[in-house]
């Protein structure tokens, strides 16, 4: 929705294939899709599974691909995060944000951005469910560079200790449906709740990229003052916008950057 309102409203016409109307690989190799795309298309936002097929898209494509989502990162999301923390904070550099959850595509594409505006990163993810390690190898890269803090650990007490922004997500990501029980169990514990909010800096805030269920984060925090998850969910509109607006014109910077 965020994408197709927020294409409308820039003066582009949306089209919006589901899993019914289009089958990526299945009824056509996936670059001959992308050929047949590029002749229809200014710009194509994707929403994969395997990460391969974006790769494959931006290989075959004459168009400029958009990640909408794949199981390793979510770009649009973290540009979306960042700026209502940006909103919020006034500055970034020298923030602590804090996952408690999966090792996931919401936690791996906040990684890539994090360091490079000054976050400090504490990372609490269950055993077996941890941070894929080449995500891991370039965040540690990245958080050198930029002379930053990354810490790691399966317990969400400690990775919430005086940190600034707590973020979680969902524990089943799309396409790990089947696995549901056994995350469930894996993820015991990892509730965030007040006693988690608790131990973090007294202003603190509490990131979602929705929809959510209840077992990830209680009423008493997802609903607080504290939680910042409608202008986060309305963010994903305005960042989408400014990516597509970004890729389909010159690369003029026609206002001033931001300080982070
Ligand atoms: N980790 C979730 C994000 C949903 C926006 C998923 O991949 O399903």
């Amino acid at each position: 929705m965020s994408s197709e309102t927020g294409f409308a409203a820039l003066g582009g016409h949306p089209a919006f294939l589901t899993q019914n109307d289009i089958h990526l690989g299945v009824n056509e190799s996936l670059s001959d899709t992308a050929k047949v795309l590029s002749g229809f298309v200014d710009i194509i936002l994707a929403r994969v599974y395997r990460h391969d097929d974006l790769i494959t898209l931006t290989q075959q494509a004459s168009v400029p691909i958009v990640n909408g989502l794949s199981e390793i990162y979510h770009p649009l999301q973290s540009l979306a995060d960042m700026l209502t923390l940006q909103e919020h904070y006034g500055s970034l550099s020298g923030l602590t944000l804090a996952w408690v959850g999966d090792g996931n595509n919401i936690i791996h594409s906040i990684m890539m951005a994090a360091p490079r505006l000054g976050i400090n990163l504490k990372i609490a993810t269950p055993k077996g469910y941890e941070i894929f390690p080449e995500v891991m190898a370039d965040t540690v890269k990245f958080a050198k560079e930029a002379n930053t803090d990354i810490f790691v650990t399966n317990d969400p007490l400690e990775a919430c200790q005086n940190a600034n922004i707590v973020v979680t997500d969902t524990w089943i990501s799309m396409g790990q449906e089947e696995e549901k029980a056994e995350r469930l169990k894996a993820f015991k514990g990892y509730q965030v709740t007040k006693k988690m909010t608790d131990v973090m800096d007294k202003d603190w805030t509490f990131l979602h990229c929705l929809p959510r269920k209840p077992e990830e984060v209680d009423d008493e925090v997802f609903y607080s003052k504290n939680s910042l998850i409608w202008p986060e969910a309305e963010n994903r509109k305005w960042t989408v916008m400014a990516v597509l607006l970004s890729l389909l014109t010159d690369h003029v910077h026609k206002t001033s950057k931001p300080i982070f």
